[in-house]
């Protein structure tokens, strides 16, 4: 049996995630994932919280609480979101466990036997008022260049040139505003990147069937040459620097960098998931145990590749051990909250928590999917979304779905009405509809998410123009056998539909397939030339039951409504 490896990005711990970073990580890894279970496949499908860093002690800090606390409470929330959203990962682990821990521990200890690890001494920004080192973004002050006041440490926004936080005027911590600043030496431990770059081409090159958005961000780095990259902090709150529980000397006061742990975080939820299963962890990341066979797919945004297609491979291949490394590196582009960008910390844009409460999981999964950010940034609208929830899912879907149901149930009692054979029409639909889902299980196959939706729409077009054309409510008058086969044959296509569309509108197609008696058949992905013989298989005399409207159409009155509550207008682009 095909076995898939399937993560998403970590969510940072700070705070419930917006739809840009659900559309872009998480929900089309759960698309994949449960695409993969339907055809047989045994998949695992992890994700975790990412903890970490400076970000999560001053969101802690701004919320009164203890870091420890706050990433309790804060894991809990998305965890929660992301079931109520219908995100099946298999394991929801946290790079704060005692897991990462270890293992993050072990991998900088063989990367250190290995010559890939030395100290080095750093001049940092150290701020006295907020008692801690300020990382770059933590510092502002006057561009040297264009005299621009707010220039952060790394980038004057102004002027754009890229800066060294001890070349700013005036610096000051945005922490506390205090300018009782000094630049004092730290000992860090630095990942000997640059050993490695022949190692790291020759993977990217070995993987020339991975997006053009993947590679070119990958080889763009290694154009640039790999650098060496410090990979300690002088922080408390993460992986400490330590070795069986003995720190090392001169590190006591510092923590592992939040992007050293937490893809290793993707292991170490693997072995939270065999700790709390009795699973076995290693026959999927250990290539001595049986990983070899694994079809590991790795599913975030833009912004995360450089890290998954360099850094993260530095550790495993690094490592000389035999670690499963990623097969396909899945990227996506930004879904914009109109012209700009979503922003968590000015809280712009939609967020998964609010989503729910303005309508279904599934109107926001397949608005999210179908226009997925995948060859260029997208941007959400009001607009569009009203569009293509009331048009896709309220007209086609559900209206097909409704109305064959509703007609099942006024003119037979609800049960699969006796008579006739198949004909022309049938024969027509059959066709193709064989090239559709043909055509999506291709593109879900090769992570094509949008054209994937495109062929499932069609699926749900070919229905309805099929009723339209076959009118049953005709036919019943003139030629009852006739509208007898119609009447199965549609009923026959309400549970494929709710098969075919289960990756991406799952709660619908529970409720769909529940009302033509095919919940047990639902996780059965269909082959597509089994199609003509599964249209004409629905036994006369089955009952069915006519579901509440399936899907409502969003109203102006709500998008005006839902504007005022979070924004959204042409002059939000910015
Ligand atoms: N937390 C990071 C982000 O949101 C993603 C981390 S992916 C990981 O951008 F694999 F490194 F954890
Ligand atoms: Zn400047």
């Amino acid at each position: 049996m095909t076995r898939i490896l399937i993560t998403s990005a970590l969510p940072y711990i700070n705070g419930i995630k917006h739809l840009g970073n659900l559309a872009g990580s998480m929900l089309p890894a759960d698309v994949f994932a449960r695409f993969h279970r339907a055809t047989g496949a045994e998949v695992l499908f992890i994700c975790a919280t990412d903890e970490h860093g400076t970000p999560a002690e001053l969101a802690a800090a701004a919320a009164g609480q203890d870091v420890r606390t706050y990433c309790d409470e804060q894991h809990q929330l998305q965890k929660d979101v992301a079931a109520a959203f219908g995100l099946s990962f298999d394991w929801f682990g946290r790079s704060s466990s005692l897991r990462n821990r270890e293992l993050t521990q072990h991998f900088a200890q063989v990367l250190e036997a290995r010559g890939l690890i030395e100290e080095r001494t750093d001049k940092m920004v150290y701020s006295i008022d907020d008692r801690r080192f300020l990382p770059d973004r933590y510092i502002e002050g006057t561009c040297p260049i264009c005299a621009f006041e707010k220039a952060r440490g790394d980038q004057c926004d102004n002027c754009g040139s890229l800066l060294d936080p001890v070349r700013l005027i005036n610096p000051y911590s945005t922490i506390s505003g205090s300018r009782n600043l000094e630049v004092r030496d730290t000992r860090h431990l630095y990942l000997l990147q640059s050993k490695l770059q022949d190692r790291i081409r020759a993977f990217i090159d070995s993987h020339a069937d991975w997006p053009l958005l993947t590679r070119s961000i990958a080889y763009k780095f290694l154009d640039e040459g790999l650098i060496d990259r410090g990979i300690t902090r002088d922080l408390h709150w993460g992986v400490p620097v330590a070795v069986d529980g003995v720190p090392r000397p001169g590190f006591e006061e510092k923590v592992f960098y939040v992007w050293f742990d937490a893809p290793i975080e993707y292991i170490a939820a693997t072995r939270e998931w065999a700790d709390a299963t009795g699973g076995d962890w290693a026959r999927w990341w250990r290539t001595d145990q049986g990983a070899g066979d694994v079809r590991y797919i790795e599913v975030m945004g833009k912004d995360n590749v450089a890290f998954h297609t360099v850094s993260f491979p530095v550790t495993l291949l690094g490592s000389e051990e035999p670690w499963k490394t990623v097969d396909m590196l899945k990227s996506f582009n930004w879904l914009n909250w109109y012209g700009g960008k979503f922003s968590t910390s000015q809280r712009r844009g939609v967020f998964m928590d609010a989503a729910l409460e303005l309508l279904p999981p599934d109107a926001w999964r397949w608005y999210l999917t179908s226009q997925a950010p995948e060859s260029s940034d997208t941007a959400f609208t009001w607009e569009q979304f009203q569009a293509v929830v009331n048009k896709d899912l309220a007209d086609v879907l559900g209206n097909f779905v409704n109305r064959i149901l509703k007609f099942t149930d006024s003119k037979y009692q609800s049960l699969a009405p006796a008579g006739g054979t198949p004909g022309p029409l049938e024969t027509a639909l059959a066709e193709r509809l064989t090239l559709q889902i043909t055509e999506l299980t291709r593109a879900l196959t090769d992570l094509e998410v949008r054209k994937a939706a495109q062929a499932l729409r069609q699926c749900w077009v070919l229905g309805n123009e099929y009723l339209q054309e076959a009118a049953p409510w005709t036919a019943i008058k003139t030629d009852p056998d006739r509208a007898a086969v119609i009447v199965r044959t549609a009923l026959s296509l309400v549970g494929l539909y709710a098969r075919l569309s289960r990756p991406f509108i799952p709660f619908a197609a529970a409720t769909i397939a529940a009302a033509v008696g095919e919940a047990e058949r639902l996780d059965q992905w269909p082959e597509a030339d089994g199609t003509a013989a599964l249209l004409s298989a629905f036994a006369p005399g089955r009952g069915v039951t006519t579901p509440d409207v399936l899907f409502r159409k969003i109203e102006d009155a709500q998008i005006a409504e839902w504007r005022e509550r979070f924004g959204g207008s042409p002059s939000d682009a910015d």
